[in-house]
């Protein structure tokens, strides 16, 4: 005795398949509803462990101030393809906070020119402080000269030097490294010295009043 397989059930009709469709929508809609808070609480739970030390570190993040510079020589030596240069600078560093010990290590500064390094990046003692209104400053100067690449590079120096010359005003960029409380930052300063006042030979000097430092993207230095 052979039983027929069961047939399958008869297809659905048109209206059938429609009510599904909604359903499986409403289903769907009802998910999104649902997953919507949940991948932003999963969005902060894994973004909070990067963000929240930021958030919480920030008054604890002190940008230097360049108290003051001095440009005694930047020139471009065309035969040797070289930048000699002679400049100094005090960063000044206040502490914002009272409640909290603020530490800075790894404190490094370097000067640069028309995008070219100028030596090598000056380590200078690190900070400790603690109470409204302390303030620290380190001093720092460079002076040498830096071979620059024949060709573009070269020829970027010689046009910023130029155009620099004819606009009055020499900016030069100082690179500063920080970690503090343990967290990197990274900072750069614009310096701007009068043209006119800096010698071809060194023996005068052209002076920054001082300014602000700005975060710098992090590992530029
Ligand atoms: C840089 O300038 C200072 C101050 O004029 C001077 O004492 C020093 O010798 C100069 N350094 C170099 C390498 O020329
Ligand atoms: C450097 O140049 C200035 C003029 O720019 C001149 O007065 C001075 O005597 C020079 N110094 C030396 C050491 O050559």
């Amino acid at each position: 005795m052979s039983t027929d397989p069961p047939l399958p059930p008869p297809a659905s009709p048109r209206g059938g398949g429609a009510r599904r469709r909604q359903c499986v929508a409403a289903v769907a809609a009802a998910a999104a509803a649902c997953l919507a808070p949940l991948a932003v609480l999963l969005a902060v739970l894994v973004l909070a462990p990067s963000l929240l030390p930021r958030l919480l570190l920030r008054p604890h993040h002190v940008a230097p101030y360049v108290a003051s510079a001095e440009l005694r020589l930047l020139a471009f030596d065309a035969a040797a393809s070289a930048v000699a240069y002679n400049l100094s600078a005090t960063l000044r560093f206040d502490n914002p906070s009272g409640l909290y010990t603020w530490r800075c290590t790894g404190l490094r500064a370097a000067p640069s020119y028309a995008g070219q390094r100028l030596g090598d990046a000056t380590p200078l003692p690190g900070l400790t402080r603690r109470g409204a209104g302390a303030r620290d400053a380190r001093a720092v100067a460079w002076a040498g000269t830096q071979r620059v690449p024949p060709g573009r590079r070269a020829r970027a120096v010689v046009a910023a030097l130029a155009r620099d010359r004819a606009v009055g005003w020499y900016t030069v960029k100082v690179a500063v490294a920080t970690v503090q409380n343990g967290v990197e930052s990274d900072f750069a300063c614009l310096l701007s010295f009068p043209a006119a006042a800096v010698a071809r030979n060194g023996s005068a000097a052209a002076v920054f009043d001082g300014g602000r430092c700005v975060d710098a993207v992090l590992g530029e230095i």
